[in-house]
């Protein structure tokens, strides 16, 4: 079966939805049993996806959580209430006081404070690494690692990471390799064929697509996955139908959406490459783009998402820029069918290894469905009132 068919047909088992396209909404906390037998089937059943206790989860969380696993692989999948908890409950799972941690130095910033804060006092110890360093990660392994935890692109600056030859040194000192997947999603990046043995995802972004609705996902291998299914259970973790029932509409049209984001933020950053204000268009898809080749080797294609630098970083004009833009407006997350700006003024505080003066002022974009004609007009404006304030 191709792609396209399988996002048309993903988790819809009759068994979930019955007569129906789609599974029912439900809403349940309580799940009756006939008979004290019936009981003791259900609770055999429990690890079969059969509706138990509502923290278990629904019929609607099923459907979905089987489309996530025969579109992105593993061997199952758990939803979270936000990308944020998905994140959390992979590292609490799989590593406890004593063990060693590495982390990509252009981590999303909560995984970072989730890291120095939480996961310190808790006597585990997170050493950053270059991005970009590959296979050079060996070098950094300790008797106690025992996760290498990647993100790619990096968040806000972009680089690409080489995932096959992270995963190829962490299998050979059994450490548990992590994604965030939020970039590549179901569409762009297949963790399992590059070795990942675990992958999150916010389903806010563009698997629900809407900006309506917040969600996180695990995906994990067979090696993994009884001991996130039951410490998941335990930590309470749980989505409400409504938000998966969102995700689930998302996936059947995630692919034609990605297409249409990615054109149109392909022919804005190439737009931007030639604008005088601008020194680096940080798109994975083009060279100044820290790990491009390891992009055209490893991914399927991008989406609307990418980053920017002023040639100077003067910050009151930043400002005028940002404050006069119309359609590309200001706010946190990306995925949805909108267009956002956003200024990261302190990296420096967001990275271990590298002051990143060189940056400028970054603008991080998310291209969304506007037409691409309307946003070039937007983005010259703003240009006009940043140099106005020079
Ligand atoms: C790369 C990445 N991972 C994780 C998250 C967290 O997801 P959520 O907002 O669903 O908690 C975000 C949110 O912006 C993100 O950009």
């Amino acid at each position: 079966m191709k792609k396209p068919t399988k996002f048309v047909l993903a988790g819809r088992n009759k068994k979930w939805t019955g007569k129906a396209v789609n599974p029912p909404v439900y809403h349940a906390s309580t799940i009756l049993h006939d008979n004290v037998e019936g009981l003791k089937q259900a609770i055999k059943n429990i690890p079969n996806n059969s509706m138990f206790y509502g923290r278990r989860g629904t019929d609607t969380h099923f459907a979905f959580r089987q489309a996530m696993v025969e579109l992105e692989g593993g061997h199952g999948c758990l939803v979270y209430p936000s990308g944020m908890a998905a994140i959390n409950a992979a590292l609490m799972t799989f590593l406890q006081s004593g063990d060693h941690l590495l982390m990509g130095d252009t981590v999303y910033e909560p995984t970072r404070k989730l890291c120095d804060h939480i996961l310190k006092k808790m006597g585990i110890e997170t050493t950053y690494y270059d991005p970009l360093i590959g296979s050079d990660v060996e070098k950094l392994i300790k008797k106690n690692t025992k996760v290498i935890f990647t993100e790619s692109p990096g968040s806000v600056t972009m680089e690409i990471q080489d995932i096959p030859a992270i995963s190829k040194v962490a299998h050979k000192h059994d450490v548990m390799v992590m994604i965030d997947n939020t970039y590549g999603n179901l569409v762009n990046f297949d963790p399992y064929a590059h070795g990942v043995d675990l992958s999150v995802q916010s389903a806010t972004k563009y698997i629900v697509g809407h900006s309506d609705a917040m969600l996180g996902t695990v995906t994990t291998t067979e090696k993994y996955w009884k001991k996130l299914f039951h410490q998941s259970y335990l930590m309470g973790y749980t989505a409400g139908p409504d938000d998966v029932d969102r995700a689930m509409r998302g996936i059947r049209t995630i692919r034609p959406r990605l297409k249409q984001h990615e054109n149109s933020a392909l022919e804005i950053a190439k737009w931007l490459k030639e604008e005088n204000l601008v020194d680096l268009v940080l798109h994975p898809a083009m060279k100044d783009c820290p790990g491009h080749n390891i992009w055209k080797r490893d991914f399927k294609g991008s989406n609307g998402l990418f980053s920017f630098t002023f040639k100077r970083g003067h910050e009151k004009a930043l400002i005028a820029f940002l404050d006069n833009l119309k359609l590309f407006k200001m706010g946190y997350s990306w995925g949805g069918f909108e267009s956002l700006a956003m200024s990261f003024y302190d990296l420096k505080n967001e990275r271990t290894l590298d002051n990143w003066d060189n940056y400028g002022s970054l603008v991080r974009l998310h291209v969304g469905l506007e037409d691409t004609e309307d946003l070039i007009d937007d983005l010259k404006q703003g240009f006009e009132h940043y140099r106005n304030a020079l």
